[in-house]
């Protein structure tokens, strides 16, 4: 085999994985997640042998610091029992690292084409799911489509809804700021949960807020499923202020469009905003509403404003 290409979507948390589970493999959760994986935006991650013994990842253009990857692939070659060496050629079509959950979709992809090429034929979503997961955790969900769950501890996440189940449901994703954030979500979690006196008590509270958005979920009431995503990223926020050194993702714009969602609520709309480790802010709401969305970002952000409607998609594609 020469070559496989993957493409990923990436996978956006209504209930929020912040923080580790200490000890044992990498990046497994301290708190259980629920996503939705989104059709709109795309990472696409080819791979071949690398001819030079090195693993090498070129990433929209730009090479890519070993170290970042290293863990991943040796994870990769331990599981699957090969020696091979990758040549990953990655891009997005949406900005990188900037708290648009590039590392989800990049990692799925990247985890699939890497596996498919070494073992010759695409392995099952389970061990896709799990080795995803040490290059990012939330890439363990990305590999599945539709609505996904990531288990506290769980080293892979599980399906747990197809994409065609709330059809009418989009996400506008609003970039308020499109550089890379700040602080990385692996630092940030770490800085949380060693020294946020509030980190313990976000953890006790996740599995609560976790069944209530699986129950709103299962019974498609947006307004329950948007109060529980409301309070699981409001809740993961309240932990990072807690740090020392406090942990600020947010920018004036971000607020300003949590505010406009308040004000489209107050309207009547049912709308619902949610944030990750960046100032973007993303909005749930079904297609009738995407219009009132689309004019409340345009007004905060202005012209230049840039964002994407999406909606529920696919699970990771391998291209042999
Ligand atoms: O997968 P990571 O390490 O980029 O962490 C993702 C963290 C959040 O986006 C804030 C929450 C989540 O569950 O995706």
């Amino acid at each position: 085999m020469k070559s496989v290409t993957a493409v990923a979507r990436p996978s956006l948390a209504f209930i929020k994985y912040w923080g580790k589970s200490p000890g044992g493999p990498a990046n497994r959760p301290a708190t259980p997640s629920l996503a939705l994986t989104l059709e709109g935006i795309t990472s696409t991650a080819e791979v071949c042998p690398s001819a030079d013994g090195r693993d090498r990842v070129v990433l929209g253009g730009e090479e890519q610091p070993e170290r970042r990857f290293a863990a991943f692939f040796d994870t990769l070659r331990a599981e699957l029992k090969t020696d091979l060496r990758f040549a990953v050629t990655s891009a997005n079509t949406f900005p990188t690292a900037a708290g648009l959950a590039s590392s989800s979709s990049g990692f799925a992809a990247l985890a699939a084409a890497c596996a498919t090429l070494a073992r010759g034929q695409r392995p099952d979503d389970a061990l896709l799911s799990r080795l995803a997961r040490v290059g990012s955790g939330s890439a363990c969900r990305a590999v599945y489509g539709g609505w996904t769950l990531w288990d506290a501890g769980a080293e892979a996440a599980q399906p747990l809804f197809e994409a065609g189940h709330w059809p009418e449901l989009r996400v506008v994703l609003a970039a308020v700021h499109e550089g890379p954030k700040e602080h990385s979500s692996r630092d940030g979690m770490n800085s949380t949960a060693e020294t946020s006196p509030f980190y313990p008590a976000w953890v006790a509270d996740a599995p609560q807020l976790l069944n209530e958005a699986r129950r709103a979920l299962a019974a498609r009431d947006l307004e329950a499923f948007g109060q529980a995503a409301r309070k699981s990223y409001q809740r993961m926020f309240g932990t990072m202020l807690g740090a020392d050194p406090p942990l600020i993702y947010w920018k004036p714009a971000s607020l300003s469009l949590i505010r406009a969602a308040e004000d489209l609520r107050r309207q009547g709309l049912s709308v619902w905003e949610t944030m990750d480790a960046g100032p973007q802010v993303k909005f749930l709401c079904t297609e009738r509403d995407v219009p009132a969305v689309v004019e409340a970002i345009r007004q905060v952000l202005g012209p230049e404003g840039r964002w994407w409607v999406t909606q529920a998609g696919a699970g990771v594609e391998v291209r042999l």
